[in-house]
């Protein structure tokens, strides 16, 4: 996708929007620059007052296995904004937990609401649920991938960066699910990545592989240094992943010396610091990091409210 792409791009395309969202490469090119097109204007739009588009009488379920603070609030609070509604259904709050089948629970939603967005922990529930519901499905966070997430963070270094050429990215900490749906991402915006993750933390090949299928894979290294050396933006995610708990321990021994602090920043003293959050103070970042100016973390979580309006928008047909 080039740069030109995104500030041309109409808010819908010719081509039909993808059937779910599991990852972010199920949009096309096109797609993502319209969803990013159209998540910038309704960003204006907002801090103007004004309504962008609607979605009336249109629902999503949000289905939650994990916790979650952005991911329901910005969901919940943009269905609202579209004129539409949200139905929240935490862990235990349906029949998935006591027995009923994922494809069951799927068909039985799709007759009530317009869109499903589930945060699961298997991926394959995903599959399973897009498999057999007949509204779209919407990843809001699997063990694999994260591509609201994603979407945010796109939107934020385009606005920081004036667009996405010569933008270097280094990745610091787990390769895990944001860091999988930020690689693919950024090989379909252009970005020039590179991971930094202990042995053992990288993304899947898989996932390297359909990096290189939409664009440049990352380069993965388990230098920090290295990785950090000259980037435009620093990003991290938590040591420890929800549902990894009983691991902590070994998992914060892996992680020894890919910390966000000051000194590995001394590598790239201008670089925008981006985290997903939450974020461990003391963990992966510290908390001067955090709250020093070069962070641009606050306007990446707004981001999510603004890239999955544009994202339900699209998938949903509004005008
Ligand atoms: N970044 C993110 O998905 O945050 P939540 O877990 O709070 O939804
Ligand atoms: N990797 C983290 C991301 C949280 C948004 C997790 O899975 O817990």
């Amino acid at each position: 996708m080039t740069e030109r792409a995104i500030q041309t791009m109409p808010n819908s395309t010719d081509e039909s929007p993808p059937d779910s969202l599991l990852d972010v490469d199920d949009l096309s090119d096109d797609d993502l620059a319209a969803v990013l097109s159209t998540a910038a204007d309704m960003k204006v739009a907002r801090k103007r007052g004004e309504s962008y588009v609607s979605l009336p009488d249109r629902s999503l379920a949000m289905l939650f296995e994990k916790p979650s603070t952005r991911t329901r609030v910005s969901f919940e609070v943009g269905m609202t904004q579209l004129g539409g509604h949200a139905v929240f259904l935490g862990p235990d709050a349906t029949h998935l937990d006591h027995g009923e089948p994922v494809a069951d629970t799927a068909r039985v939603l799709s007759r009530y609401v317009d869109a499903v967005m589930a945060r699961v922990f298997d991926h394959g529930a995903l599959e399973a649920m897009a498999d057999h519901a007949t509204v779209p499905v919407v990843n809001g966070l699997s063990d694999d991938a994260h591509p609201c997430q994603t979407l945010a963070d796109l939107l934020t270094i385009y606005e920081a960066f004036d667009g996405f050429e010569d933008v270097s990215v280094a990745w610091v900490g787990d390769g895990n699910n944001v860091a999988q749906s930020f690689a693919v991402g950024s090989a379909m915006a252009g970005l020039d990545l590179t991971m930094a993750t202990p042995e053992g933390y990288g993304p899947d090949d898989e996932v390297l592989a359909r990096a290189a299928d939409r664009g440049d894979a990352p380069e993965v290294v388990h230098d920090p240094e290295a990785a950090v050396e000259g980037a435009d933006v620093v990003y991290t995610d938590v040591w420890v992943s929800m549902g990894e708990e009983t691991e902590r321990e070994e998992k914060l021994g892996d992680f020894e010396g890919f910390q966000v602090n000051g000194d590995l920043l001394a590598a790239a003293p201008d670089a925008a610091v981006m985290h997903c959050l939450p974020a461990h103070r003391g963990e992966e970042i510290t908390g001067d990091v955090l709250e020093s100016d070069s962070a641009i973390v606050w306007e990446q979580a707004e981001n999510r409210l603004h890239a999955q309006k544009a994202l339900l928008a699209y998938l949903l047909g509004a005008t």
